[in-house]
């Protein structure tokens, strides 16, 4: 990998930045909602499936192969005259193309377009390129309907071990059915996993989804490294009543416990001795209705840090305060799944040859840590990894409001096909 990175850079080849700007447009045309203009489009969700349709049909009309694997993720590769595809090792680049709900249109899907772009150019100018590029469209990387975020990159990992074996969605519907809709295969997952020797980088354009960039007046963002995260589903089980005739004393009041969570949450968070980040961003109450005592809550809390054992002792603390609040409201608190994903450094020799890149191309860089979670964290298991940052308008992201300049999306995939070139070991003419 080390010596591929001294390859002689400089190139004219550039990206096509309408098409690429075109693309963005259209994909964030699926799953608007024209009432608030943001985008809704979570993980295996009708509106997903649309996208991976989209996608598929770009790259199929581009001449180049598509298809889904096991875990529901898309694969992009350019077709090779001796059907030698999948032979040799791969430089990997992409991102993810499902949605939060009422998000913005660039979070993952900026990445996995820029990627396809990438693909796509280096198909048309014909390079013949020692390593593989390989586009990649994750699965369900936020985890906004289905409570496993990272599942595509955790698949391609290898990380089954980890995943569920039966997923099923916030309301408690299977994955099985929607993932087979998707193209993929639950009883198959296995054969969506990428051997650690087959991929030789795995490579991230994103937008930066924070306000270090702008205030910078920065155009490309090097990824030093990536937060880690601890996401706890909960189930409190408390007894629903009449609320107007249940005395207060002796309820077992399953909203009060989840308001206790959610202040328990914010104890742990934001102090030097505490966890960076603490979010209870989803909340279920049943049967959630003015006069009737919550029987039943579910929600999420979110823990990040970039220190591995702030990170434990976040989530050893938030279980110890869980213990507590099922005691004093007498109801039951159980994690009814739980995502960790460690924070990872990204690797010093790409991160050269995307600042290296950057330089070439006249745009300005620097590096930063990444605060959101990332599938590159995920496939840093089996490759070294790097991600490039383009500025958010605002510094804002998981909004509808979520922009970012045209000039810097075309400019971070211009950093990002330099970077795959210098990677792939190519010499440019
Ligand atoms: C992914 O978008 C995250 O929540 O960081
Ligand atoms: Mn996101
Ligand atoms: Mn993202």
């Amino acid at each position: 990998m080390t010596e591929t990175l001294i390859s002689p850079p400089a190139t004219s080849l550039r990206i096509d930045g309408g098409r690429l700007l075109r693309r963005i447009r259209e994909l964030g045309s699926i799953g608007v909602d024209p009432a608030t203009g943001g985008i809704t489009r979570p993980g295996f969700g009708p509106a997903d499936q649309e996208a991976r349709t989209y996608l598929i049909g770009q790259a199929r009309a581009a001449g180049l192969t598509a298809g889904v694997d096991a875990a529901g993720n898309v694969i992009m590769r350019r077709p090779l005259p001796d059907d030698s595809a999948g032979q040799r090792t791969a430089v990997l680049m992409g991102s993810h193309l499902d949605t939060v709900v009422n998000g913005g249109p660039l979070d993952g899907a900026y990445g996995v377009l820029a990627a396809l772009e990438v693909l796509q150019c280096c198909a048309e100018a014909g390079l013949e390129t020692p390593y593989e590029p390989v586009a990649v469209g994750f699965a369900n990387e936020e985890g906004a309907l289905f409570p496993q975020p990272f599942w595509g990159s955790m698949a391609l990992a290898g990380r089954l071990d980890a995943l569920p074996g039966e997923p099923a969605d916030h309301h408690g519907r299977p994955l099985r059915k929607a993932l087979e809709e998707a193209g993929g295969n639950l009883d198959a997952l296995g054969t969506a996993a990428w051997s650690p020797g087959s991929v030789a980088a795995y490579l991230e354009l994103h937008i930066e989804q924070g306000p270090v960039l702008e205030r910078a007046g920065t155009q490309i963002g090097v990824v030093e490294a990536i937060t880690g995260r601890a996401v706890l589903t909960l189930r409190i089980q408390g007894s629903a009543g009449h609320s107007g005739t249940t005395p207060m004393e002796g309820r077992r009041d399953a909203m009060v416990a989840a308001a206790l969570v959610v202040v328990a949450a914010e104890s742990i968070s934001g102090g030097q001795d505490l966890c960076r980040v603490a979010t209870v961003g989803h909340l279920d109450a049943y049967p959630n209705t003015p006069n009737t005592i919550a029987g039943a809550v579910t929600l999420t809390v979110d823990l990040r840090d970039t220190d591995p054992v702030r990170l434990r002792s976040a989530e050893e603390a938030m279980r110890g305060a869980l213990r507590r609040i099922a005691d004093r409201t007498g109801t039951g608190i159980t994690v009814t799944a739980l995502t960790r994903s460690e924070p990872v450094a990204t690797h010093a020799p790409l991160r050269a040859a995307i600042a290296l890149s950057s330089e070439e191309l006249g745009l300005s860089h620097l590096p930063l840590p990444s605060g959101a979670g990332h599938d590159a964290q995920v496939v840093a298991d089996i490759a070294p990894i790097a991600m490039i940052f383009v500025p958010s308008i605002g510094g804002v992201s998981h909004v509808p409001e979520e922009d970012t300049h045209p000039e810097h999306l075309v400019g971070g995939a211009n950093v990002l096909l330099h970077t795959v070139l210098r990677t792939l070991g190519h010499t440019p003419q």
